[in-house]
């Protein structure tokens, strides 16, 4: 009788610790302490062998209960704890689905490349074709083929970055390499122009930065004359500019003969009005057509340089140069 009795006694405390078992550490030292193999009731079960017989199946069947109810009390107290835990997991994990997602900004052409662009339009319109070259030139392309030998005065204006070990390979200072690539490759007559990117030593000032962007045209035909260049110019800045005082200056360089640049009346960041050069440009110069096998007898080229980013200035009043080339989303996102 007395094992029964304290069989009951022990139920009693067991579940009592077990429902109160806060967490499952807890549960488990109550596991250990109730139903362990030091513990009285595992004594009990394994005593129940030396009973005398007649004892054995009263004992051992209240034995048998108390570990059940032991037992059941801890399989269900585990369960309760262990979805309180997932209840705590999924409520600190949620997601509020009715949350705004996460704006993914949409991008826009950069105001010189929309420039660039606007050009190519303009040109393809006149029945150009558009020609590509490389931004890491040979000398010979950049300087020698288009009438600057070594030596030439001119090459100091337009001085480059020139590649380590390499004499002869520079980053190209204009777009003008592109004319000699093209003239070496094909047949006359042929019109193209080649937009890109140009590298100079040039000092930073609000007008100038080491790296910067051209739009070279050439046109390779019979009887072209300045005419031809002078109404091309024209019709080009008055599609791109408007109607803008706009003036031909005479110039110099080495490839053209007569060489002009175009100004446009354009007012600084001081406030002052002046003349900008927005394109060089000339008659290709017969020593350019004889460097690429052309026949200045048969052949005359008009060719031009324009500044993308001059003109992004002058069209746009953008106050400096530089603000081309930062990245700065607030000036950009003006011109998305
Ligand atoms: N390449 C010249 C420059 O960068 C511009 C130019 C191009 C002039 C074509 C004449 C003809 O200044």
């Amino acid at each position: 009788m007395a094992e029964t009795e304290e069989l009951e006694a022990i139920v009693t405390v067991a579940v009592g610790d077990v429902e109160s078992a806060s967490d499952l550490d807890e549960l488990e030292r109550a596991r250990v302490a109730h139903t362990g193999r030091r513990s009285r009731l595992s004594e009990i079960l394994s005593s129940i062998g030396g009973l005398p017989p007649e004892r054995r199946g009263e004992v051992g069947k209240a034995a048998n209960a108390a570990r059940i109810a032991v037992e059941s009390a801890l399989d269900r107290r585990r369960e309760e704890l262990e979805a309180g835990l997932l209840g705590a997991e999924l409520a600190a994990d949620r997601s509020d689905v009715t949350l705004p997602g996460d704006p993914h900004p949409r991008g826009a052409l950069h105001l010189v490349h929309q420039i660039r662009a606007e050009i190519e339009d303009i040109f393809l319109a006149l029945g150009y074709e558009i020609a590509d070259g490389p931004e890491v030139e040979t000398d010979y392309h950049n300087f020698t083929a288009l009438n600057m030998p070594e030596g030439h005065p001119a090459r100091s204006l337009t001085d480059t970055f020139f590649v380590d070990g390499h004499p002869d390979v520079a980053l190209r200072s204009q777009t003008s390499p592109v004319q000699i690539r093209v003239m070496q490759h094909r047949d006359p007559p042929f019109h193209v122009i080649a937009p890109g990117a140009v590298y100079r030593r040039d000092d930073v000032d609000a007008t100038h930065s080491p790296m910067f962007h051209q739009l070279e045209g050439l046109a390779v035909d019979r009887d072209l004359t300045m005419a031809h260049l002078k109404g091309t110019l024209l019709h080009l800045v008055r599609e791109l500019i408007g109607d803008h005082e706009v003036r031909l200056h005479p110039d110099f360089f080495p490839f053209t003969e007569p060489s002009v640049q175009v100004q446009v009346r354009w007012v600084d960041r001081h406030g002052t009005a002046r003349w900008l050069e927005l394109l060089g440009a000339g008659m290709v110069d017969p020593n350019v057509l004889r460097a690429c096998d052309v026949d200045p007898e048969r052949w005359r080229g008009f060719a031009f340089g324009v500044g993308l980013d001059r003109i992004a200035m002058v069209r746009h009043g953008v106050p400096d140069l530089r603000l081309l080339f930062e990245g700065d989303l607030r000036f950009l996102e003006q011109f998305a």
